[in-house]
């Protein structure tokens, strides 16, 4: 399959399920992260991978950091929370590490990690594994950064979900490329 067709067929998978992709796919996917465009090559990025019992121990600190801010949460919403990360076999956390002070801005290198999510998404996408980029309230609690061994500058970017897809979305139906992209020909 071309790059061209892999992007247009991409769709996310809310739902997911074992198995998990293999050990040889996950390195892959993450592998292709790294090919992300990156300004001075800073690599100013982490990927947490997050697999069996340990997808427990992050619903546990996702609990932690949400009990630290409301102590009175039902036991459903609690029970809710820690079921989080099970929401498939496999978490990628990734991470943007920026490295401040540095002439390249920091926004260029949130910018950089997000392009290797999405290089990820893709390449889960040739290989048929299902993926959903996640971000929600446990991507900005400082609770979670400091449990994720994160400094405080640090900016989660995804949560990204992978297993094997329980739906298969169709692909979208492709916007006005008119609508959203102009031809800017300057002032005269
Ligand atoms: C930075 C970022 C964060 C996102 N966070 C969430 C999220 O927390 N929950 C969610 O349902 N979708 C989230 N999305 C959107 C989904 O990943 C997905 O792109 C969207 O549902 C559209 O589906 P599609 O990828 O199949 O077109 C996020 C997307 C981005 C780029």
């Amino acid at each position: 399959m071309s790059a061209i067709e892999t992007i247009q067929q991409r769709r996310s998978a809310p739902k997911l399920t074992t198995p998990a992709p293999s050990a040889e796919h996950l390195q892959a996917i993450l592998a292709a992260g790294l090919y992300a465009p990156d300004h001075g090559r800073l690599k100013p990025w982490k990927f947490l991978t997050v697999e069996g019992d340990a997808r427990i121990k992050l619903g546990k600190l996702y609990l932690k950091a949400a009990l630290a801010e409301t102590a009175d949460l039902s036991q459903e919403r609690q029970q809710r929370i820690k079921n989080m990360p099970l929401r498939a076999p496999t978490v990628v956390i990734a991470v943007a590490q920026p490295v401040e002070g540095h002439k390249v801005p920091v926004l260029e290198q949130l910018i950089a990690t997000g392009a290797a999510v999405q290089n990820m998404l893709l390449a889960a996408q040739e290989l048929n594994i299902g993926a959903m980029w996640r971000t929600g309230e446990m991507a900005y609690k400082s609770v979670v950064k400091a449990g994720l061994g994160l400094q405080s500058k640090d900016e989660i970017i995804a949560y990204l979900y992978l297993g094997t897809a329980v739906l298969t979305a169709k692909p979208r139906e492709p916007d006005a490329v008119d609508q959203y992209c102009v031809s800017w020909t300057g002032d005269d």
